[in-house]
């Protein structure tokens, strides 16, 4: 069935390990993850973002993992992504999401908090878990001092506070990722000593890393060779996210991988096939890609193959 993440939670956190989280957007893209996730026998969060249920519209989506769930018996953990109000968040709890992201990260502390402990007392009377968001994501341009570091990065005694006055289940930090495929310009950085105080504060909350794709340079080369235009793309070396599991992020969000490595497998399918124009034929090998490219996160990055 769809389950929460609270066990997967703390099995990853105990065994140093984390769970990718994959957002999903269409049939393709997840059949390959689950697939993947399948022949690994890792334990699986897939994720809609608020643009993806306008895409889909939300009962495709729940219908395309409840099929997923039913062909592949596997327990599936159904997130929203980046919730940014209540109602959307009421909104997939009340249409069966066993997890919610509110993401009051733009607003003050104190409204932040407001509004996570609304979502968390509505979410946890239904059985739904909840992911809040303190501190901002850097952006390419951003953090490039200390104070402004200082001023968007999370803050461990804060985080200690927003989390015993929130009851979130899980946190979701900045230390210096970012979403897309431009994260860095020159070399990566994370704050790991940061980090490691908010583990220490909060030794019993699993902590999450968005922007943690690391647009692996073979497929931006791979888009880029057919066509594509993707110059400068950076994301975060695959060291770093498996030094974010040990000290304590137990969840880690991707989407930019994805989109690289199905993008990569569309346009040379199609490049090489000018004749052909049956969407079955560039689909298939994009669900591959995705495949692979989960099969590869889950196994030498995360480290979550065979924890069910
Ligand atoms: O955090 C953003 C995710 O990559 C989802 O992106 O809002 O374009 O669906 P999206
Ligand atoms: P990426 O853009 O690095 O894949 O991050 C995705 C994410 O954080 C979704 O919430
Ligand atoms: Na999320
Ligand atoms: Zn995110």
């Amino acid at each position: 069935p769809l389950i929460t993440s609270t066990q997967m939670f703390k099995d990853a956190k105990k065994g140093k390990y984390a769970i990718g989280a994959f957002n999903v957007n269409n049939m393709e893209i997840i059949q390959g993850i689950v697939e993947a996730a399948k022949e690994e026998q890792s334990p699986l969060i897939l994720q809609v973002s608020a643009g993806a249920r306008k895409y889909a519209s939300p009962v495709y989506l729940k219908k395309l993992v409840e099929a997923a769930v039913e062909d592949s018996g596997l327990d599936i953990v159904l997130h929203l992504d980046h919730g940014e109000d209540f109602e959307i968040c009421k909104a997939c709890i009340d249409d069966g999401f066993t997890s919610v992201m509110i993401d009051g990260s733009k607003y003050p502390f104190e409204e932040n908090i407001a509004l996570t402990k609304k979502v968390v007392e509505y979410a946890h009377s239904k059985g739904v878990v909840v992911e809040a968001e303190l501190g901002r994501l850097a952006g390419i341009e951003d953090a490039v001092n200390v104070s402004e570091k200082e001023a968007t990065f999370t803050d461990p005694d804060q985080a200690v506070e927003f989390v015993e006055r929130t009851g979130v289940d899980s946190l979701a930090i900045a230390i210096g990722t970012s979403h897309g495929a431009y994260k860095f310009k020159g070399e990566p950085r994370l704050d790991f000593e940061r980090l490691e105080k908010i583990t220490n504060l909060l030794p019993n909350t699993p902590l999450v890393l968005h922007g943690a794709s690391t647009v692996l340079p073979e497929f931006v080369k791979a888009c880029n060779e057919y066509g594509g235009e993707i110059p400068g793309a950076q994301g975060v070396p695959e060291d770093m996210i498996r030094q974010a599991a040990k000290l304590g992020v137990c969840k880690v969000n991707i989407d930019t991988d994805l989109r690289l490595a199905m993008t990569a497998a569309v346009r040379k399918f199609l490049v090489e096939n000018p004749s052909v124009f049956d969407p079955r034929k560039y689909l298939g090998p994009a669900r591959e890609a995705i495949k692979g490219m989960v099969q590869h996160k889950i196994k030498n990055v995360l480290g979550s193959s065979n924890k069910l």
